[in-house]
């Protein structure tokens, strides 16, 4: 299986291919591939974890109660909607809103990766555990991981509780999200930086796997 898609030069073309993806055993119980919304030069990038029924009806990530919660959340700190990049770690839905498989997470990185790199966000945010552990390339839990922002890949990354979370959590959890999103304006505003805020600590080796995070964008991610 092709483990890069560094020769796609587009986010449309990229989108086409996945459309019609068979990588995985999620191609045979989806309705639509939930690829992206938002603006291919977005400064901000989000990272959820997979598609839900109503994205995976729709085709359009973060559509449901959660994707409401984000909006908002977002929208407090004067983000639009379509101003963000939105995309998810896997880009189909795992039946009955299972957790994804790592065979199901390994088939679809590549199309995570070429995201990333086509669009160039200033940072990306992380909602949750899988697709904050998978780009920080560490085992660490969202509770830890949250609350700062990491340099990565010159970039910044700021991870944070996925909304669905705070909608079962309740208002501590909203709040952590709103402070987290609050560091994702500040950083993109210029006013902090990762590795210069007490609150936006670095963390250069997260806790292990720096291979894992090879793994995932190679030597050549800029
Ligand atoms: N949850 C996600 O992680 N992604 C979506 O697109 C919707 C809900």
């Amino acid at each position: 299986m092709i483990d890069s898609f560094q020769h796609v030069g587009s986010l449309d073309e990229l989108a086409t291919m996945a459309a019609i993806c068979e990588r995985c055993d999620l191609c045979e119980t989806r309705t639509n591939v939930v690829f992206a919304s938002g603006a291919h030069d977005a400064d901000v990038m989000v990272v959820g974890e997979g598609p839900g029924q109503q994205e995976d009806e729709q085709g359009i990530p973060f559509v449901g109660r959660s994707g409401q919660l984000l909006i908002s959340l977002l929208a407090e700190v004067g983000f639009e909607r379509d101003d963000v990049y939105i995309a998810n770690v896997v880009k189909c839905r795992p039946p009955r809103n299972r957790d994804p498989r790592q065979d199901e997470i390994d088939a679809c990185k590549p199309y995570l990766r070429r995201q990333i790199e086509l669009v160039d966000p200033t940072v990306v945010v992380t909602l949750g555990n899988f697709s904050s552990k998978l780009l920080l390339g560490t085992t660490t839990g969202i509770t830890r991981l949250r609350g700062q922002a990491y340099e990565w890949w010159g970039r910044h990354l700021v991870p944070t509780f996925h909304p669905a979370a705070a909608l079962r959590g309740g208002q501590r959890v909203k709040d952590d999200i709103r402070h987290d999103v609050g560091l994702v304006r500040a950083l993109v505003d210029g006013r902090i930086q990762a590795d210069s805020e007490p609150e936006a600590q670095t963390l250069r080796s997260p806790d292990t796997a720096t291979d894992e995070q090879l793994g995932l964008f190679g030597t050549s991610q800029p």
